[in-house]
């Protein structure tokens, strides 16, 4: 594989962690082109598991060059943390094996106050934010509004930018929120806490990447979220403020000249989805918590329980679409196991008529899941390794699921830890 992107087909939490880790041995380079400290992978490995935020999955992979590309928001209070716990773990970080865009923008402290103070005004109409400041970070730098990483090499000129930032942003605390504005002092107190850290690795990855590119490095772009929270192809407002579609790797990465060779798109063999929004496929009261229970599907970074339902394949069609997906990677089969019929969302139904296509979405909310049935498996896969050795009624399930979103599923994953992955 050349270059190659990872992405989320769905709602977010399809399991790309464990698939980038296992694709990163086959990388020279990691970029993560988008997303901040909202949501997280889950890596399984021989050190631990970990939840990434934000440091690109090929930190645990000897000889692979981790960047926090330009489309990052950078939060370096999240990212710290993070560092400091793959340290006490053993993993080695340096500025050779992680560099840091100097054009991505700075998440400062204002964002995350400014992401509770909104949800907490939408009150009952609330977007269902992680509060990690994301909305009111890619606001701000598209208003021009927040701090390069490069800054932080250039002392006196962040002072002075800071200062013009905060009396800007203190009005919108101070005046629409009523809340407590910031001080120079206490913002330049917060740089000195969680940026000084930050600036050894700080650089022109531009510029290495055109090297690395040169040199035939092979290159894989990774993605946080999925195709359906997507500011412009998602399910707005319920998205998230970045684009998670593979077409955006290029430009959040900082290399705009990217070509994709391959797409690998990530889907769950059930649905999930965090927060508020609709959700055709979902299931209440017993059937959802065992869903839940089974899967074990509460946020990485909140914990809150996740919504659950079955595979819908109206919206994840979409997603293969939208991302472009020229293989998909079917995760979590093996929660699937205790179910004697799967269900499935084959179609939705809208207006009193039968649809594949997926709906605009003020219409989402009154579309209705038609649901058909295939035969469960009833027995424990997590030891499967072969294709072969799938039973019967499992390779019925992934081939419906393949011929439905009409794409090959090149890779079935039946369980968390490395090795659990069946390559078909
Ligand atoms: P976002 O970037 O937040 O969308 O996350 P993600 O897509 O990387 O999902 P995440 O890895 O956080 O969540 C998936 C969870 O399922 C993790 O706890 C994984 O360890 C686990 N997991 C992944 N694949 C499998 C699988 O095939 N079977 C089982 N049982 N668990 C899996």
């Amino acid at each position: 594989m050349a270059n190659c992107a990872i992405v989320g087909i769905n709602w977010g939490d399809e399991g790309k962690g464990r698939m980038v880790d296992y694709l990163t041995n086959h990388f020279d380079v990691v970029v993560r082109y988008q997303g901040g400290g909202n949501a997280g992978h889950t890596v399984v490995n021989d050190r631990g598991t970990f939840a990434l935020h934000l440091l690109p999955s090929g930190i645990f992979r000897e000889g692979v060059v981790n960047i926090l590309g330009n489309g990052v928001a950078l939060d370096c209070e999240n990212l710290l943390a993070e560092m400091n716990t793959l340290r006490a773990a053993g993993v080695s970080i340096t500025p050779e094996n992680l560099k840091i865009s100097d054009r991505a923008s700075l998440l400062l402290p204002w964002h995350r106050d400014l992401d509770g103070l909104e949800e907490a005004r939408l009150a009952d109409k609330k977007y269902g934010s992680t509060k990690q400041g994301i909305a009111p970070f890619y606001s701000d730098k598209y208003q021009k509004k927040t701090v390069m990483a490069g800054e932080l090499l250039h002392p006196q000129h962040l002072k002075e930018h800071l200062a013009d930032l905060l009396e800007w942003k203190n009005l919108t605390l101070q005046k629409v929120y009523g809340a407590k504005g910031y001080t120079l002092d206490e913002l330049l107190a917060w740089v000195d806490k969680y940026c000084e850290a930050v600036k050894p690795y700080i650089t022109n990855t531009t510029a290495f990447l055109r090297d690395a590119q040169k040199a035939g490095k092979s290159i894989l772009f990774e993605a946080q979220l999925g195709a359906l929270r997507d500011l412009d192809y998602g399910i707005y407002p319920y998205t998230t403020s970045s684009n998670a579609v593979a077409a955006y790797a290029p430009v959040g990465s900082g290399l705009p000249t990217a070509k994709l060779d391959d797409v690998v798109g990530v889907v769950k063999a059930y649905s999930s989805c965090v927060g508020e929004g609709p959700f055709v496929c979902e299931w209440f009261g017993e059937d959802a918590q065992k869903l839940r229970d089974a899967g074990a599907e509460y946020g990485a970074k909140t914990g809150r329980p996740r919504r659950v339902g079955p595979i819908d394949l109206v919206a994840t069609r979409y997603g293969v679409e939208i991302q472009g997906a020229t293989t998909i990677a079917l995760t979590k089969l093996d929660i699937l196991s205790y179910m004697d019929k799967i269900p499935v969302c084959a179609h939705y139904e809208l207006d009193g008529q039968q649809t594949d296509e997926f709906p605009f979405p003020v219409c989402l909310q009154d579309a209705k899941p038609v649901i058909e049935y295939v035969d469960g498996w009833k027995c424990d896969i997590s030891k499967v390794r072969s294709w072969d050795e799938l039973p019967e009624n499992a390779r019925n399930y992934v081939e419906y699921v393949e011929r439905a979103i009409g794409c090959h599923i090149g890779y079935v994953s039946v369980g968390a830890e490395r090795d659990s992955l069946i390559i078909r």
